[in-house]
């Protein structure tokens, strides 16, 4: 029998959705990227920043890391969230506003950051485009999006027990929502295409080891998955987490080190930029 494939709901509303696992959030999944944003971040260091704003910065878990960086900086955490900006670090700066439409004066800002959250936008130029606006010339702009899911044999393991219990196949939309930012050409194009200019973009791997039982914690807790456990009954979720439970414990260590891959991208704000990859596209397609 086909099992029916989860709708979009308003519960599936990514900002509902952040407000109510911010906890989970913080405490199981920001760690993990936390390993891709720090080297992205190196990217950077050594620059004069004096103003930075982190876009979509969820908990703000970058901002140790940023303040490290950028020592005497004004950082500024934004995010449409305000459960996820609530758990931000003790005194700082934060506002909830939309990506899209960021209430900060244009040419204002020396770096901005948008760390795993292009995809969540419907347009994600029009987010390029306004972290473009609010950047003085010279000004950066930094992004990481997915290239490829972070998966590992527990991880796959856990897939398979939601397969084997019953599970509605997951949402089709919260795979294609990663399409247009998933690879460094998509990103470039983006950037170009936004007034960036001097734009680098690459794929680095991120790896984490997530043991048994923060595996099954954040996948019933949290995330893009969440939905397919929950449309399982009471008795079939304990079912599922003692049949994942039992199947992961006969694991080697090594098969709870989860590999992805992302989308690193960094690039300037200059005056010229627009005309530049006009120009460059008009080559391109007159070829
Ligand atoms: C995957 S989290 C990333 C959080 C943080 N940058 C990190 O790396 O831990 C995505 C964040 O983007 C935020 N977000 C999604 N759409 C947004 C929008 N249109 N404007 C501002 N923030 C948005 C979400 O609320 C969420 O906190």
């Amino acid at each position: 029998m086909r099992r029916p494939h989860l709708q979009s709901d308003p519960r599936a509303n990514p900002t509902d959705r952040y407000n109510r696992e911010a906890h989970s959030y913080r405490e199981l999944w920001a760690p993990i990227l936390r390993v891709a944003g720090l080297r992205l971040l190196r990217e950077f260091a050594g620059a004069p920043v004096h103003r930075i704003v982190d876009v979509g910065t969820g908990v703000g878990f970058l901002l140790p890391d940023l303040r490290m960086t950028f020592p005497g900086a004004f950082i500024l955490g934004i995010d449409r969230s305000p459960g996820m900006l609530a758990l931000m670090p003790t005194g700082s700066p934060r506002a909830v506003m939309d990506a899209t439409q960021l209430g900060l004066p244009p040419a204002s800002v020396d770096l901005v950051l948008l760390v795993f959250m292009l995809f969540h936008l419907k347009a994600p130029a029009d987010g390029l485009r306004e972290a473009r606006r609010i950047l003085r010339g010279g000004g950066r702009v930094g992004c990481l999006t997915w290239a490829g899911d972070l998966q590992s044999p527990a991880t796959l393991i856990w897939t398979e027990c939601l397969e084997a219990h019953g599970a509605a196949e997951a949402d089709p939309t919260t795979e294609t929502r990663h399409e247009p930012v998933n690879t460094p050409a998509k990103m470039e194009a983006l950037l170009c295409s936004a007034g960036f200019s001097s734009v680098r973009c690459w794929t680095d791997e991120l790896v984490s080891s997530i043991h048994l039982d923060h595996l099954i914690r954040l996948r019933t807790s949290m995330g893009s998955a969440k939905p397919r456990f929950d449309s399982l009954t009471v008795l079939a979720q304990e079912a599922c987490v003692a049949d994942a439970r039992r199947r992961m414990e006969k694991l080697e260590p090594e098969d709870f080190v989860a590999r992805g891959s992302v989308v690193c991208a960094a690039a300037d704000a200059s005056r010229w930029a627009d005309t530049d990859y006009v120009r460059k596209r008009n080559k391109r397609r007159t070829r």
